[in-house]
């Protein structure tokens, strides 16, 4: 037993030394900004590709922060086919419709369109739609009411104005899917009431 505490001992002072004379001998080196060993050197430099630098792959120099690739669609967005102009206003106006049938989506598109209005809309348009938010008295112009002089704008178009913005309005895109958007809309309509034969209040809605 006791010999075997022994070996156990000698070998421990052993690599103690060893241990020691490594220190040592990577400090002696003569260029004084060397690390010296690295005993894990994946710690210090990470083998793998980080992101936004460059890179040399097989002799390749690259910076790995691209562009996607053109023609390439994020994930849960759709291209969106109307320009930001007059014309695609317009067009939108005639061809574009909600993709979610009202049928199967309509009841539950108003309940959660009415949560994404309170949190992104009501302080402009206020909470019946009529243009009283808070906010909107610092505005230009405070927005038309949805069920006044927007009674009739068609689906095509608040979706194109949700996306694009108008007047003071911002474009939304950035912080609403179009799925959201597509939510307000139904909750815009429901606000709107039913659509209502134009009379001589409601020109305001023909083409501008
Ligand atoms: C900064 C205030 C502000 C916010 C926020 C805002 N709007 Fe507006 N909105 C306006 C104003 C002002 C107009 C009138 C623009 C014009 O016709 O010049 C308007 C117009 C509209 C119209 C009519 C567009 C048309 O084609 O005539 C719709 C629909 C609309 N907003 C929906 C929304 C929805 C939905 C949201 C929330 C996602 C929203 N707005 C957020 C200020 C705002």
């Amino acid at each position: 037993m006791k010999r075997k505490y022994k070996t156990i001992k000698l070998s421990l002072a052993t690599s103690c030394v060893a241990l020691l004379m490594a220190g040592f001998s990577s400090c002696g080196k003569k260029d004084a900004n060397s690390p010296g060993v690295e005993f894990m050197p994946d710690m210090y430099r990470s083998p793998s590709l980080e992101y936004y630098s460059v890179h040399t792959v097989d002799g390749d120099t690259i910076n790995n922060a691209m562009k996607p690739a053109s023609g390439s669609v994020a994930r849960g967005y759709l291209p969106y086919a109307y320009p930001n102009t007059p014309e695609g206003y317009e067009k939108a106006g005639l061809n574009l419709h909600n993709p979610f049938n009202a049928d199967l989506y309509r009841a539950d598109f108003e309940k959660e369109g009415e949560i994404l209005f309170s949190k992104f809309c009501i302080h402009c348009h206020g909470a019946a739609g009529a243009g009283d938010g808070k906010v909107s008295a610092k505005l230009p112009g405070p927005p038309p009411a949805y069920d006044g002089p927007l009674k009739n704008l068609p689906e095509g178009k608040i979706f194109h104005s949700i996306t694009y913005g108008k007047g003071t309005m911002g474009s939304h895109a950035s912080q609403l899917t179009q799925e959201e958007r597509w939510k307000l809309v139904y909750y815009v309509q429901k606000l709107q009431g039913p659509k209502v034969a134009p009379t001589d209040s409601l020109k305001v809605v023909a083409p501008r």
